[in-house]
């Protein structure tokens, strides 16, 4: 629990953004066939300003020197979730620009966040993830208990001036919310829940605490860490990115909000309802086959199966909509997916992209099915290049069983993520993404304004990302 208690509210007699003349996700909420909760019912639309958005701030090696020492080495950053060290000595790296941190599973079951380095010569102690018993380095042989206290030191008598006792490894603090785990770097930081502030309220409706990982897979691409994250916190990319999703994707329905001097956002993109630009030439019958077709992936590639298995193809009644339909079909199909009653959920939460994103590294989404959690964060010290990683998560089986995190799958070169053929129609989505990003980060080199523009309303979370990157630059 938070001592934050109130929804975030905006302040009545500030000017507003443009709102989209489309129907607004609040109006589609008004038909929801379940009650719907607060959580849904707040829009906050903040003027953020108009300025173009300097070039520099994507391609220059000076700002990214000041992002590490500012934002990476300050701010609560998502590391893992807990399911991926579920016993004692098992660990994850987490490299962050030139910084190694080791995330561990001590033997209380706490979890510490080590400096991966030998405090003896500087070698990286691991360089891969697994079960360990002790921290050993391989060059001399220096040793950290798991917990990070010194364990051994090869010839003591040639370093007196080593106390072993307070030799231990630096640790960053670390703090688990919803399964997941998250670090800081600064002793003097903040509490997480201050970091993450009135957004702590939205998730008392979604526990994540018993999700388990399906999938999880990332690599590398050649865009500055903001411009991959920034393609990921507007939806009406859609249009030209994504067009087999405009018959049942709502983009410019989409509802932004920005919560002013906060850390986070979100966005609600609804689906199951086509976007306005195409919906004068198209039936609820075609949105509903549509989203079959190509919308495969919403509930680890099952939904559709389930929703076949009988070898009929779902009809949209004439007094319904497709939206109203796939949600009460996705009602069924979860819970025979998971073994437990599913029925209490809104047609929003099942059908709807409801994203946060908590800066710096944290994308995820909201609601009983599949969720998608993004991360994007620099690669080394290089502006042009960052590390993107999805996870996928699942509701836990009703048994009780607790199923292995899957090992990180990196795309090898020459792979796309249609390769990774276990998130199906997911695949060629996220490739439609990634191959815009290279292609901006050489374009900001050459663009001649030396700056962008951004969408007042629908580009409004890109702004506020970087307003909240200013306030931590300026710190
Ligand atoms: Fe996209």
């Amino acid at each position: 629990m938070t001592d934050v208690q109130v929804s975030p509210q905006r302040a009545s007699d500030e000017p507003t953004p443009p709102m989209s003349p489309a129907t607004s996700v609040q109006e589609f909420l008004d038909h929801d066939a379940r009650p719907v909760p607060p959580v849904l019912r707040y829009s906050i639309n903040e003027d953020l300003g108009s300025e173009p958005l300097d070039v520099e701030r994507f391609i220059s090696r000076e700002f990214h020197d000041r992002e590490v020492e500012k934002v990476w080495r300050k701010v609560w950053q998502f590391v893992c979730r807990v399911d991926e060290i579920p016993e004692a000595g098992d660990h994850i790296m987490y490299d962050i620009a030139d910084d190694k941190w080791l995330i561990m599973r001590t033997n209380s079951g706490d979890i510490k966040a080590l400096s991966n380095v030998c405090l003896h010569r500087g070698r990286a102690l691991r360089t891969e993830e697994g079960r360990v018993s002790e921290l050993r380095c391989p060059f001399h042989g220096f040793s950290w208990n798991i917990d990070g206290t010194s364990k051994f030191i090869p010839c003591q008598w040639d370093f007196p001036q080593i106390d072993q006792p307070t030799f231990s490894l630096p640790e960053a603090k670390v703090h688990v919310w919803n399964g997941f785990v998250f670090i800081n770097p600064d002793p003097d930081c903040e509490s997480f829940d201050s970091y993450v502030g009135t957004m702590l309220n939205d998730w008392e409706r979604w526990n994540y605490d018993d999700r388990v990982i399906y999938s999880h897979f990332g690599g590398i691409i050649n865009a500055n860490w903001k411009i991959t994250g920034e393609a990921f916190i507007e939806g009406w990319h859609s249009l030209a990115t994504h067009p087999q999703m405009m018959e049942w994707l709502g983009d410019e329905n989409t509802q932004y909000d920005v919560i002013p001097e906060e850390n986070w956002s979100r966005q609600i993109v609804p689906q199951g309802v086509p976007s306005p630009t195409i919906a004068n030439h198209i039936s609820e019958q075609e949105v509903l086959d549509s989203y079959y077709e190509t919308r495969a992936f919403y509930t680890a590639g099952k939904g559709r199966d389930l929703a076949m298995e009988n070898g009929q193809t779902p009809r949209v009644p004439a007094d319904s909509t497709a939206r109203r339909e796939l949600a009460a079909e996705m009602r069924v199909a979860l819970a025979k997916q998971f073994g437990t009653d599913q029925d209490h959920w809104t047609d929003s939460e099942l059908l709807d992209g409801i994203q946060y994103f908590l800066f710096p590294n944290f994308y995820f989404f909201a609601g009983p099915r599949t969720n998608a959690i993004y991360r994007f964060r620099p690669l080394g010290n290089d502006p042009d290049k960052c590390i993107a990683e999805v996870y996928l998560l699942a509701q836990a089986p009703a048994d009780g069983s607790k199923p292995k995190a899957p090992k990180t799958r990196w795309l090898q070169p020459g792979e796309t993520f249609s390769d990774i053929t276990e998130i199906g129609l997911l695949g060629p989505v996220f490739d439609q993404d990634y191959a815009n990003l290279p292609h901006i980060q050489d374009g900001l080199k050459s663009l001649k304004t030396k700056g962008i523009q951004l969408g007042r309303y629908q580009e409004n979370r890109i702004r506020h990302y970087h307003q909240i990157l200013d306030r931590w630059l300026a710190k």
